[in-house]
């Protein structure tokens, strides 16, 4: 089974889960700007990384875009984001990207967050989104320091059971490739 991955990724993480999957898998990672039809149409499976910005994936438009001419392809999103899993932020994800309207596998890893690493507007906008969200929130009011916290000390994370939970959905399927 032949498989790609493309990340798109502003401050790093996702592209360092792309780089550790396709270490893993024993295959390449793009960056998402070469992911063009001519490239995907010898792969059986493809990956794309991004991070969660206000629960939209970046760039996942881009990898949509392609859908009609790779549909029978196996497809795995991955969303990394700072928000731990839970079912109600997996439907959210489902819905505010529209992914109910594809045949397409989500995954989601626990990100990081380095404001330095972000352009001064970028690191604003997320101040001024934090300070509302603050603001609406009654838990997130009595977690208002923890929260602040987050602009300065960078936060790392390793999802590795995040990890091992695409490599046994990617064994899974090279299985599958091998019986067909
Ligand atoms: C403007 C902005 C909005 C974000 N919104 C979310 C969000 O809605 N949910 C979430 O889980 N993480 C959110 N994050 C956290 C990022 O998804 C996280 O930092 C991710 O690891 C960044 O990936 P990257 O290093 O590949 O760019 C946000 C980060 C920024 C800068």
């Amino acid at each position: 089974m032949k498989t790609i991955i493309y990340y798109y990724s502003k401050s790093g993480h996702s592209k360092n889960y792309a780089e550790s999957l396709a270490n893993r898998i024993v295959c390449e990672s793009f960056n998402y700007k070469k992911m063009k039809y001519r490239h995907l149409k010898d792969f059986d499976t493809i990956i794309f990384v991004a991070p969660v910005y206000a629960n939209k994936i970046r760039k996942v438009n881009k990898f949509l875009k392609l859908y009609k001419k790779i549909k029978n392809k196996n497809l795995i999103i991955v969303a990394v984001g700072m928000q731990p899993p839970s079912e109600d932020r997996r439907r959210t994800i489902i819905t505010v990207n529209l992914l109910d309207d594809y045949h397409i596998r989500l995954y989601e890893l626990i990100g990081g967050f380095d404001a330095n690493k972000l352009s001064w507007p970028l690191r604003k906008l997320m101040k001024f989104g934090l300070k509302m969200a603050i603001k609406k929130d009654p838990l997130l009011q009595s977690q208002a320091a923890m929260v602040g916290t987050i602009f300065d000390a960078p936060r790392e994370y390793n999802d590795i059971s995040g990890i091992e939970r695409i490599m046994d959905t990617i064994h899974r399927l090279e299985q599958a490739s091998k019986v067909i």
